[in-house]
């Protein structure tokens, strides 16, 4: 079997992870869950950084003793990592026997290759990098990434002979253009390597927080000598030689763009001098941003990430650094994009087509799904085709791309549904073996992209299994098995009914409150400044065309659902409009509010273009839809508005099917009084014109790319 060793940086733990931090956990932790996928054996190791200066400097302001505060800091890492479900299968601290172990190992290699020698060292050092730093590296004085300035230091150190590895390392970089990856990395370094190097200082003294220096207990190993080492010291190295063997050379060092150098020169330069063989690759991520800066806690730029966690899930945490963030590339964090993206590709995309599926097997089969003999229709070749990008894009470390190939395959099965249209099909008996080929294979489509996004979001994909009959941890997952589009004809499964699994969210609300519990709520109708509706001047049209009508009984079934609580609302209000006046007849089929309908006159008066221009109607688009409980007649409705989303209920159940409604256009009231609706909240009220039968047949603009969802209506 092949093995696969991934690592992260180890982080300092002066402070609590942050969401910069985070996002690197995350990237690797998909990384190992998709070898894992692919049947490859995986070793997944993290660790923390305890001997830096800073940390021992906070556990001087605690009071405490640095190595009790590192044990404090272990556990509160840990919890983070649970709670973003981070599977690591290794956490080294490099205050642990095995790593002194590793550190002395190596140390001493160097020292008997001839590469260490005593000198003075002075010069710049800033703190929070750990880092030397030269005056060409400042920027105004500062250190760049840190923005203050660094602690000018002269002490006797013990040096590495780097300057004696350039050639050998752009050799190595020659040969193995795939070692550091992006190619804007490995340029940089090439950069760095072609303006030459100078030997650097491996010990510091005058501390006594790390490791001594094995020649000179006096001076401890400096500590990003002694943190790199931990990629060793984890497997065994000086210690294990038999678990060594087996893992090492590490095939991925998963590491920020700001710590290259150490990681592309300085690292590979003492394994070198050791005898050791490099690791395979490096992929150094680009940064997460918080209002245009680098997310850093010195810089006080910190989002938690227990906070957007749970806020919305730890999955929709997972999905959003991984889909939103082109790997090797900075991107931003932002409450608003994250709500955003989370109702995008969740709430109305995959979440929605779940609850589709499961709405529709459960009204048509009563759950139980069969594939007929018929061959698999066209999401079969979408499938595998998403599957292909998927590997390639994942194989390449392109985790964005590979998140977006699954999401291909969810964009198919929608596109699909609303082409084949099941309750159509539904309506004939003769069509039962193609209703149940359409069901089945949506449910195919489910399964494969939940198999895709099992390691970007492993809960979330568990559940999604389970609900279209398929369950599987990850861990039983297989790409190459589970990864295949399999409808043999025959085969049974049971699709299982539940909660909606992303709740829309209001975006504004959530994003307003910088960090409260997420508000799993549905907007009342937004104030719309500066789009009011206004009449043409030749309303000539408009007004003389409007017919006037009495409501008739189907109407009047519908609102009588209605509980008595909503007596005190607004009656029930008739627009109509050409498309209506053509079709003979036009109703309000939904409602704010409606309980009490006042018997209209035989004729409605006529009213002005000023009372007309009260009335403000909208193209809206439907987002969700579904059939409200206990209700033959009534139709939850979520629109986009243009402005946000909405809530409306609407009489419509008897000629729509909820799921044919997911998608398309609608012109609605907008600026009708909230109202109840069998206990619903109902914000506005969609417009059609009513057929022979009374049967609302609903209004839609005629070109919906060109008067989408908030568009006025005049
Ligand atoms: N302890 C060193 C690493 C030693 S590895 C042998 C260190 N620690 S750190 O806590 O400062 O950073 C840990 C990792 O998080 C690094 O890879 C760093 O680049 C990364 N990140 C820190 N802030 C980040 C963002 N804002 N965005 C993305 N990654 C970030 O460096």
């Amino acid at each position: 079997m092949s093995r696969f060793y991934i690592t992260t940086a180890i982080d300092y733990v002066n402070s609590r992870p942050h969401l910069g931090t985070a996002y690197e956990k995350i990237a690797a932790d998909v990384i190992a869950r998709y070898k894992r996928l692919r049947g490859i054996e995986t070793r997944f190791m993290m660790g923390n950084d305890e001997h830096s200066q800073n940390v021992f400097q906070r556990a001087g302001e605690l009071g405490v003793e640095p190595l009790a505060f590192c044990d404090d800091m272990e556990r509160a890492f840990r919890d983070v990592w649970a709670r973003l479900d981070i599977s690591f299968d290794d956490f080294i601290r490099t205050t642990e026997a095995r790593h002194r172990t590793g550190v002395t190992a190596l140390a001493s290699r160097l020292t008997e290759a001839g590469d260490v020698y005593e000198g003075y060292f002075e010069g710049w050092y800033c703190v929070s990098c750990e880092a030397f730093k030269t005056e060409k590296d400042l920027e105004d004085g500062n250190c760049p990434v840190h923005r203050k300035p660094p602690q000018w230091i002269k002490e006797k150190n013990h040096f590495f002979r780097l300057s004696k590895y350039r050639q050998r390392l752009l050799d190595h970089y020659a040969a193995h253009p795939e070692f550091l990856e992006p190619e804007i990395r490995r340029n940089e370094m090439l950069r760095l390597l072609e303006s030459g190097l100078d030997d650097i200082s491996m010990s510091r003294t005058g501390q006594a927080w790390g490791i001594p220096v094995p020649s000179d207990p006096g001076s401890v190993i400096y500590v990003w000598f002694d943190a790199l080492i931990n990629y060793i010291s984890g497997v065994g190295y000086g210690a294990d030689d038999a678990l060594f063997e087996t893992w090492w050379p590490a095939d991925l060092h998963v590491i920020g763009k700001d710590i290259t150098r150490f990681h592309c020169v300085i690292w590979p330069a003492m394994l070198m001098s050791a005898g050791v063989p490099l690791p395979r690759r490096v992929f150094g991520h680009g940064w997460v941003h918080w209002q245009g800066q680098k997310m850093s806690k010195s810089l006080g730029t910190v989002v938690d990430p227990l906070e957007a966690a749970d806020r919305l899930g730890p999955d929709p945490l997972r999905l959003y650094l991984t889909k939103e963030i082109a790997f090797g590339q900075d991107g931003d964090f932002t409450w608003d994009r994250f709500e955003e993206r989370y109702n995008v590709d969740l709430a109305n995309n995959f979440g929605n087509l779940v609850s589709r599926l499961a709405s529709m097997a459960h009204r048509y089969r009563e759950g139980r799904l069969t594939a007929p003999p018929s061959s698999p229709g066209p999401l079969a070749e979408a499938a595998v085709g998403a599957v292909a990008a998927y590997r390639e894009a994942m194989d390449a470390f392109a985790l964005h791309g590979g998140v977006a190939a699954a999401f291909q395959l969810v964009d198919a099965a929608n596109e699909y549904i609303a082409a084949v249209e099941p309750w159509v099909t539904a309506r004939d008996p003769a069509r039962a073996a193609e209703l149940d080929r359409q069901l089945y294979d949506v449910s195919e489509a489910v399964r494969i992209a939940a198999v895709l996004l099992t390691p970007v979001m492993p809960r979330s994909c568990r559940e999604v299994l389970a609900r279209v009959g398929a369950p599987a941890d990850g861990a039983d997952l297989n790409l190459d098995r589970d990864g295949v589009w399999a409808t043999p004809p025959g085969a049974e499964r049971r699709v299982v009914k539940g909660d909606p699994l992303w709740p829309r969210l209001d975006p504004g609300r959530a994003a307003a409150d910088g960090g409260a519990a997420a508000q799993r709520k549905v907007s009342p109708p937004r104030k719309v400044v500066g789009r009011k509706v206004r009449v043409a001047a030749d309303a000539d049209t408009g007004v003389q065309r409007r017919e006037q009508r009495t409501m008739n009984d189907s109407e009047r079934r519908a609102v009588d659902e209605a509980p008595p609580a909503a007596a005190a609302t607004p009656p029930l209000t008739e627009v109509d409009g050409a498309t209506a006046a053509a079709s003979g007849g036009a109703a309000a089929v939904a409602g704010t509010g409606t309980a009490e309908v006042a018997e209209a006159a035989h004729e409605t008066p006529r009213i002005s273009i000023d009372e007309f221009a009260k009335v403000e109607l909208r193209v809206g688009r439907v987002v969700t839809a579904e059939a409200v409980r206990k209700s033959k007649k009534l139709v939850r409705l979520e629109i986009d508005d243009g402005a946000g989303v909405r809530q409306v209920v609407a009489g419509i159940a008897r000629a729509y099917e909820p799921e044919s409604l997911v998608g398309r256009h609608v012109v609605f009231v907008a600026n009708l009084q909230p109202a109840r609706l069998m206990g619903i909240e109902s914000n506005g009220m969609v417009l059609a014109a009513l057929d022979a039968e009374g049967q609302p047949v609903l209004l839609r603009p005629d070109d919906p790319e060109r008067a989408p969802a908030g568009s006025a209506i005049r």
